[in-house]
């Protein structure tokens, strides 16, 4: 059961800190994504979450590799380092994923690692098993140097299809635009109030 502290109960009447989980997709350290990221889980932790950050362009890990045999049990074969990204994703109890905007798109980097997940997706709609993914929400966040709304929504369509191979609901998303610079989405202090409104909100 899920309160309003960040704190879930379980049946056995335990308390348990919830766990959010960020994982950013920008190669760009301290840059407008991990501001927007650092920002929600702030607002997480002020609900009493704990939090971890995911950075993606710090792993080792390869695109995927199309094996044509893979794991029964919806795991991948590729040991490198997406395969701690796995656990902590199963782990978590809330999800926030973050990218800029690259080419109309996602970065690479969560498109490689949202690749690694066709483990997950073969588990889930073709053999019908349960890859050991609980029901949990998350939510998307993005920026972008231009005004173009069809850049998100490009970005957003590949993130739901994520989120829902992974059983996360996409419960919440944030989308700033005219944002380039390193540290300009400092300027935009509606984007930063949103961000953090969104991590007391996942809790
Ligand atoms: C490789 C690359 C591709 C980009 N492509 C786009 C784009 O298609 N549309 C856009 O609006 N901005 C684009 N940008 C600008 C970034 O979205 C923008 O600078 C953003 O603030 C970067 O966020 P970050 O600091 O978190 O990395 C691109 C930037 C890079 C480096």
């Amino acid at each position: 059961m899920r309160s309003s502290s960040g704190i879930l109960r379980t049946d056995r009447r335990e308390l348990l800190i919830m766990k959010v989980l960020g994982i950013n997709g920008s190669p760009r350290i301290g840059g407008n994504t991990d501001t927007l990221l650092d920002k929600v889980l702030q607002g997480a932790r002020s609900k009493g979450a704990d939090t971890e950050k995911i950075v993606l362009n710090e792993l080792k890990f390869v695109p995927c590799q199309e094996c044509e045999k893979m794991a029964d049990d919806g795991g991948c074969l590729v040991k490198d380092g997406m395969q701690p990204v796995y656990k902590k994703i199963k782990e978590a109890d809330a999800i926030v994923f973050a990218s800029p905007v690259f080419f109309g798109s996602l970065s690479a980097q969560s498109k490689m690692m949202i690749d690694r997940f066709q483990c997950a997706w073969r588990a889930k709609y073709i053999l019908k098993k349960d890859a050991g993914y609980k029901k949990i929400p998350g939510a998307f966040i993005s920026v972008e140097g231009s005004n173009r709304k069809d850049f998100f929504e490009n970005a957003k369509s590949i993130v739901k299809n994520f989120f829902a191979t992974v059983n996360v609901q996409y419960k919440k998303e944030l989308f700033c635009s005219g944002i380039d610079e390193k540290g300009s989405i400092l300027k935009h202090a509606g984007c930063l109030k949103k961000a953090f409104d969104i991590g007391v909100k996942i809790v």
